[in-house]
Order: C-alpha cells, then structure tokens, then sequence
C-alpha cells in the first residue's frame, strides 16, 4: 500500500496542515447544520406491493406508492417549506384549512393525506376480514343491506368525473353517508359539500387502476372488495361514533 505523508495528506483534504508550532488551539470550525428533518415523509406501505393481487396489481402498488404518493410528499415539504404561515402545521391541520390554502398545498396535502389513508384501507385478500357488528348493522340500517351499500358506493365511484376519490364518512349526527370528492380533497377538509370523518375510500385516479383495468373503472371498484381490510374500517367506525 502507498504511503502518504500525514502534511500531504492534510493538505489534499483541504486542512490547515500542522507546519508550525500554534500557540493556540485553532477554534474548531462550525459544525455545518444537520438538515431540517423532511417534515412529512412516506409511509412503508403495511403489505408487499404484491400482496393485493389480483384485485390490484404489484406494478401499479409499486408506481402509486413510491412515485405519486411520493410526489406528494416531496411537493408538499416543498410548498411548507417556501411559506413561513404552514410552518409547523401538521397534515390533519392542513387538511382541515384546505380552502385558504394554495393550490399546490391543498392538492399535496389531500394527496398525502388519502393515499397515507389508503393503503391502510386495504389489505391482503386472505386477512381483508368481515366487517363488525357494530358496523354491518350501520351499514343495513342506512343502506338496506351490504350488497345495496356496494352497489351505492360504485355508483357514486363511477360518477366521479375525472379524478378524485369515493367515501364512506361518518356524518356529524353520528349518520353514515356515501360521498366522493374531486382530485385529492376529502371530507375532512373545509372546502368539503359532505363533511366528515372517511372510514372507507376508494382511489379514482387512473393511476390507481388503469395498468390493469385501462377504462374500466366499474370492474375495478368491483375487484376491490377482495381486499378491503374491514378490520380497520371497522376500527374507525368505532373511533368516529365515540367522537
Ligand atoms: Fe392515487
């Protein structure tokens, strides 16, 4: 191995080298500033992108996961970061003040919001579960029964002009509903006609189904029960008819 003496060495990485005796310590440099953490980051989804097929497709997990749902969190750090008023707000903050926002933070904010709330809105075909006592009887009681529930829930899927997104809520008066929001609003924002808390979403860009299913959207809400993880939607129905 080549040997370097330790003043050539000093000097090629740019440090004062030790020529002469110093008769003080030199101040250490500054430590640069670590940088500021991101302030939202992407969350692991909780399955292998794998792991809902054949509802929905590994490729069209991996690219709506780790490049949309990721730009949304890389423009949203973006916007709060260039406007000292958001600093500081958390995502259920912005969210709920999505009408006095700009564009680009409402649409990163909602972005980031639903799809965080998507991924856990589903699960493996094996463990997607049934949904609880609690919640089927809600269900039979506002919509006649499960399967007139699905069918209203596709409805209003595909009456979604263009993008956004389909929901169950659960109303103020404690009511379920099913509403559907364009591009990434949701129902907990400001802006929202139907407010209230979502325990159940569907994704109605394009880019949730169409490497699968191209235009067929209804066949794709059809696939989706396969893997909804009624455990967690019945969790939130719990959560939300405390509140
Ligand atoms: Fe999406």
């Amino acid at each position: 191995m080549r040997m370097i003496h330790p003043i050539l060495s000093a000097l090629a990485l740019g440090m004062a080298a030790p020529l002469v005796a110093q008769t003080a310590p030199a101040a250490a440099p500054a430590a640069a500033p670590a940088p500021a953490p991101a302030a939202f980051t992407l969350p692991a989804l909780p399955y292998a992108p794998d792991a809902l097929e054949p509802a929905i497709d590994a490729q069209t997990m991996t690219i709506h996961h780790g490049k949309h749902h990721q730009a949304y969190v890389d423009n949203l750090n973006k916007a709060v970061a260039a406007d000292a008023a958001l600093k500081g707000m958390n995502l259920e903050q912005l969210v709920a003040r999505a009408g006095t926002l700009p564009a680009a933070v409402r649409n990163s904010a909602g972005g980031h919001w639903n799809h965080g709330f998507f991924w856990k809105t589903m699960a493996p075909p094996a463990q997607a579960g049934i949904a609880s006592p609690a919640l089927a009887k809600a269900i039979t009681a506002q919509f006649g029964s499960m399967d007139q529930f699905k069918a209203a829930f596709k409805a209003a899927g595909t009456a979604r002009f263009g993008s956004g997104w389909v929901w169950l809520i659960v109303k103020p008066d404690g009511k379920l509903a099913i509403t559907s929001t364009a591009n990434q609003d949701n129902p907990l924002m400001d802006v929202a006609e139907d407010k209230g808390m979502p325990i159940l979403g569907n994704d109605m860009w394009e880019h949730a189904y169409y490497l699968k299913y191209q235009n067929r959207r209804a066949d794709y809400l059809d696939g989706w029960w396969l893997v909804v993880n009624w455990g967690e939607v019945s969790r939130r129905f719990a959560a939300a008819s405390k509140r």
